[in-house]
């Protein structure tokens, strides 16, 4: 099959297209042939080998795992000797990121804990662009308890691959939704959902005088005081989001309870809580550009550059 290959840390170019082996699906793991995959910021990261200490799990001289890609959507073509609930032939979307990755290649085996039928409303470009930006704002959001109705929420970011989605589940709880992007993206936020919008090119929304009781901050550029400032008494807020390892021990350190880093895992229940939602009319993945699978260095460069609005995704079939 062919895949995208990587021996040593680097930048996109570093990526190149080789002949593999197919993967053997273990006896709880079904093969996918892929057909569509998306890119997320996990992807360039684990690509640089950045920031330097995750390459005590990455691998520390050279990338343990030579074919990226977490998101994936496309047919089982076979299912292991344990697996119930699939069969070959079913079409499915499924995250690989906790699982040694393997997403961009025409196959990949991927455990049945992190696989669930895909949406028939979503194509595969549009269901591979679910998995791990819609789990990170899921997860993120109820870190601190399920969201009810009427509640004010901050989504720092709510144009990227995770904002989008955050966004959308925030106001499918029937919160009030705040979202903070730049002047070219507030229409874009708007038609997602929000009730208001905060240009972060105009105005710092820590002192901006509103407060909240919940703020996802999807982005990580902001500090421990400045994200206490915007909360109400008792508000929280969870922090999915990284700029730079300073930031992210300040939360670890200084957040306490109420102010918390949170890392997702992408779990078969949660991808279909999201299927119901997107099947109910109340989420839609937004895709900013399609990509064939030939020019994936092209749309992880993109993704790099921190502009994207929402999710980009890279044709496999
Ligand atoms: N904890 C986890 O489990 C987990 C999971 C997934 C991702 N992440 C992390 O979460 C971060 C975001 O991921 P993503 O997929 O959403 O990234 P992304 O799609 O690359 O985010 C790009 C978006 O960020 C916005 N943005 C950039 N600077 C901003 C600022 N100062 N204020 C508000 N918005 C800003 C951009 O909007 P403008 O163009 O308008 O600036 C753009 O729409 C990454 O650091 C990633 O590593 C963590």
């Amino acid at each position: 099959m062919k895949a995208f290959v990587y021996e040593r840390y680097g930048p996109p170019e570093r990526l190149r297209m080789a002949e593999v082996d197919q993967p053997v699906p273990d006896a709880g793991q079904v093969l996918v042939r892929v057909l569509a995959a998306s890119v997320n910021a996990a992807d360039w990261h684990v690509l640089r080998g950045r920031p330097l200490f995750s390459r005590a799990t990455l691998g520390l001289l050279r990338p343990k795992h030579q074919i990226l890609g977490g998101d994936i959507a496309g047919r089982i073509a076979a299912v292991g000797g344990e697996v119930t609930g699939f069969k070959a032939g079913d079409e499915v979307y499924a995250n690989l990121l906790d699982h040694g990755y393997g997403g961009f290649a025409e196959y990949a085996a991927a455990p049945v804990g992190v696989v669930s039928m895909k949406p028939a409303s979503l194509s595969f470009e549009e269901a591979a662009a679910v998995p791990m930006a819609a789990v990170t704002a899921l997860q993120g959001l109820r870190h601190h308890g399920e969201l009810r109705p009427g509640q004010q929420v901050l989504i720092n970011g709510g144009t990227g691959g995770v904002g989008s989605f955050a966004v959308q589940l925030a106001k499918a709880s029937g919160a009030e939704v705040t979202a903070v992007t730049s002047t070219g993206n507030l229409e874009l936020v708007r038609s997602l959902g929000a009730d208001q919008v905060v240009d972060y090119t105009t105005t710092d929304v820590a002192r901006a005088g509103r407060r909240y009781d919940l703020i996802l901050d999807t982005v990580g550029n902001r500090s421990v005081p400045d994200l206490k400032r915007a909360l109400v008494p008792g508000g929280k807020a969870a922090v999915t989001g990284f700029t730079r390892v300073r930031r992210l021990l300040a939360v670890s350190l200084r957040g306490g309870k109420d102010v918390a880093q949170v890392q997702a895992h992408v779990t078969r229940e949660d991808l279909e809580q999201l299927s119901a939602l997107i099947e109910a009319g109340k989420v839609r993945p937004q895709i900013d550009r399609r990509y064939r699978f030939a020019e994936l260095p092209a749309a992880i460069a993109y993704l790099e550059q921190g502009r994207a609005r929402a999710k980009v995704v890279v044709e496999v079939g």
